[in-house]
């Protein structure tokens, strides 16, 4: 009996080893943003239309969430960071180019060689990028086909130094703050601002 019941646990086991190797891929969970978290996040200065280098928060949300999914941040503190920076960094969605360093932009801001990072890790985007004359600015090419919105993303999780900080990253201000010294280093002037806006944001998402 005993010896009958191994068998039976045996063959069990074999089953469902074999229906775990063939099953499709779990898919990764996504957090979808809504609007009204969106909007909430923003602090009340969602811009109401988009008109050049400024997107509505209704015209941003797609983005952000295609952004969230695509690089799985898969936590609310990481979708808080990356919220938060995007805000902080665009003025509210304002700006898509720092105004004095041209080559410096998409909606966290982020400057040449840290573009050049998020390009080199994302192989079809490097293909697309290759396809450009070679004096045309990493920042435009990315503006000019909708990817403004990712490099932020990419980097809150992936960035270097960030994969750790972004891990601990639990809504408390510290793990913000180790955050973004060792992943952002947006020069310690900024930290408390950064703070409150991240504060605000992650009260406002699930
Ligand atoms: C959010 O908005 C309120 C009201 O305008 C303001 O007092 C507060 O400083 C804002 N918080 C942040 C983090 O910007």
């Amino acid at each position: 009996m005993t010896r009958f019941t191994s068998l039976v646990t045996i063959f069990a086991l074999a089953i469902a080893t074999i229906t775990l190797t063939t099953a499709a891929p779990v898919p990764t969970p996504t957090c979808i943003l809504t609007i009204d978290e969106l909007k909430a996040a923003a602090n009340g200065t969602c811009p109401p239309q988009t008109s050049d280098e400024i997107i509505s928060c209704e015209d941003a949300l797609p983005y952000i969430n295609g952004a969230i999914t695509k690089y799985n941040l898969a936590t609310r503190g990481q979708r808080a960071a990356y919220i938060a920076t995007m805000l902080f960094e665009s003025g509210n969605l304002k700006y898509n180019h720092n105004l004095v360093h041209a080559t410096q932009g998409t909606r966290s801001m982020l400057p040449q060689p840290s573009l050049e990072k998020f390009v080199s890790a994302n192989a079809n985007i490097q293909t697309l990028v290759a396809t450009y004359p070679a004096d045309t600015l990493l920042v435009d090419i990315l503006i000019n086909n909708h990817l403004d919105f990712l490099p932020g993303a990419w980097w809150t999780v992936s960035g270097p130094n960030c994969p750790d900080r972004a891990a601990a990253l639990d809504g408390t201000a510290n793990t913000f703050l180790q955050w973004e010294i060792d992943c952002i280093n947006g020069g310690v002037e900024t930290l408390a601002d950064r703070n409150a806006v991240f504060g605000v944001v992650y009260q406002s998402i699930h």
